[in-house]
């Protein structure tokens, strides 16, 4: 789907947009098209209970006085209350319903709305971003689909005064949203594709943007003593890696960075402490943090962000097999702390024990964020609309749930306390890999900060319910959904970048 920015012209073919307001307010486009059809904008709405709310449309078929196929009345809600993320969601249920008819090319007339905190480029850009996120798709294996099944818009044209001003709000976004795709692919490919060798790969290809790439394999870690990374790894046949990515786009390029650090288990069976058969296939996105912070890096640097950020991603394959760890082995970490393994199912915290030793030891970060689909216990606590905030510093997590809001990525946060890592105490180690039976999420946040130094700003965000979506959302088809991308994109944009 091509996008384009065009001055103010009712379209000959195709759909045609037009946004109407709360209380069925028409916009200055939707007046004009009133009056066009000689009145089947007001006729349709009397038929219809269409309100003109910010998640509502209206369709209107082959309008007589107008040359479109159809136009769509799309409501705006109040504008004082439209945000970036609500016009977001208005372009992509737009392009959903666009696809859904079989339509070949669309223009939205975009113009200025009295008390909307966005102006006219904003929406036009924003608009966009919505509509490409919900264009996504993973078909690259389906070689048979009908061609009439596929998504059929292939031109959307976005109108308003001064189409070079919305070009140039868009221009970061579309980068965005190239990067939100490749976190969309990398999550959604088969775990025979993307393994720990091939997802390094796809995060090297980086460097293309400036971007400094280190890989480390087994020998580099075992050197570095990543005993609890390497000791998930070694059932595979596949090399566990772990991949450094830097940007250094802040003014002062040796001012601390933030880090970024993701899980990036391409397949948990579970190891030696096997999962059930039902579902397993899911576990090709436990890779989803790493796969968020590859996507990460990639805006930061597209998008040219003044800011010194670190990726950092442990990347193995949890397999069972006569080489894989056992349930009750001791491993020592890189920070020399040892962990009595009694779960090989309970593997991306010994994965991010390493990782996050290594973000810290390589480069001091002035603040650390790891993503990990860590617990199926954070889908029992708060189900798939939010993800868990774990976090040391209050400041830290003020902001990322603040970005949150803003981006529609939702955080919620969950406690630390001393009494819950005690229930992690071992008595034939420094800890255990698992809690009771209570308390999941909690527990396995308490064993990553065992390996966050002192002093160090920390946030833990747990995604295993948010990774992968069962339903079509406005900006998000089912699958996988990226969700991490847009909010610590916002995160570094909002606190962490130079003004
Ligand atoms: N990758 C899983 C967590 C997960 C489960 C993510 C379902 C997405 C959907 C993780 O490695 C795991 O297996 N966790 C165990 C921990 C337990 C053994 C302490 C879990 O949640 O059951
Ligand atoms: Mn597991
Ligand atoms: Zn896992």
């Amino acid at each position: 789907m091509k996008v384009t920015f065009a001055k103010p012209e009712v379209p000959t073919q195709g759909a045609y947009i037009v946004g109407v307001m709360e209380g069925r307010k028409l916009t200055a486009a939707a007046t004009q098209a009133e009056k066009a059809t000689k009145g089947a904008i007001s006729r349709s709405l009397n038929a219809s209970r269409f309100k003109g709310g910010h998640d509502e449309q209206l369709l209107i078929l082959a309008p007589q006085g107008l040359e479109v196929s159809r136009l769509i009345l799309a409501g705006l809600g109040n504008p004082a209350k439209l945000d970036g993320f609500a016009v977001e969601a208005i372009g992509g249920r737009l392009i959903a319903a666009l696809n859904g008819a079989g339509e070949r090319e669309a223009t939205i007339a975009v113009e200025a709305l009295a008390g909307c905190p966005l102006n006219e480029a904003e929406i036009a850009a924003r608009l966009a971003t919505g509509a490409r996120l919900r264009a996504y798709r993973f078909d690259k294996y389906r070689t048979k689909e009908k061609p009439e099944h596929k998504p059929t818009l292939k031109k959307l044209t976005i109108t308003l005064g001064d189409p070079n001003a919305a070009k140039k709000a868009f221009d970061p976004l579309d980068k965005i949203a190239d990067s939100v795709m490749m976190t969309r692919n990398l999550v959604s490919e088969p775990a025979n594709v993307i393994y720990p060798a091939t997802l390094a790969k796809e995060a090297a290809t980086l460097a293309e943007l400036g971007v400094k790439i280190e890989v480390l394999g087994e020998k580099e870690m075992k050197k570095l003593g990543m005993g609890a990374l390497l000791g998930v790894g070694q059932g595979s046949e596949r090399e566990s890696q772990l991949v450094t990515m830097q940007w250094n786009g802040a003014s002062d390029s040796k001012a601390k960075p933030i880090c970024f650090v993701g899980k990036g288990v391409t397949f948990d069976t579970g190891g030696i402490s096997i999962k059930p058969a039902a579902g397993m296939e899911d576990m090709k996105w436990d890779m989803g943090g790493s796969g968020v912070v590859i996507g990460l890096m990639r805006a930061l640097a597209a998008r040219k962000a003044k800011v010194n950020a670190v990726g950092v991603i442990g990347l193995v394959e949890n397999m069972p097999s006569g080489t894989a760890q056992r349930p009750g082995d001791i491993v020592t970490s890189m920070s020399g702390q040892t962990i009595e393994v009694l779960n090989t199912d309970a593997e991306g915290r010994l994965v991010l024990a390493d990782a996050l030793w290594y973000a810290q030891e390589n480069f001091r970060p002035k603040a650390i964020v790891d993503l990990a689909t860590l617990t199926g216990a954070i889908m029992v606590a708060l189900g798939t609309d939010h993800a868990g905030l774990f976090s040391n510093d209050d400041t830290l997590s003020d902001q990322l749930v603040a970005a949150g809001k803003a981006t529609g990525e939702l955080l919620w946060r969950m406690p630390l306390a001393p009494s819950y890592d005690r229930l992690i105490d071992s008595p034939a180690a420094d800890m255990k890999n698992i809690g009771g039976r209570y308390g999941g999420s909690i527990t396995a946040a308490q064993f990553l900060q065992r390996f966050i130094q002192k002093g160090t700003p920390w946030a833990h965000l747990d995604i295993a319910g948010v990774t992968w979506s069962e339903k079509d959302k406005p900006t998000t088809p089912k699958g996988a959904t990226a969700f991490g991308v847009r909010l610590l994109e916002q995160l570094v944009a909002r606190e962490y970048e130079d003004k």
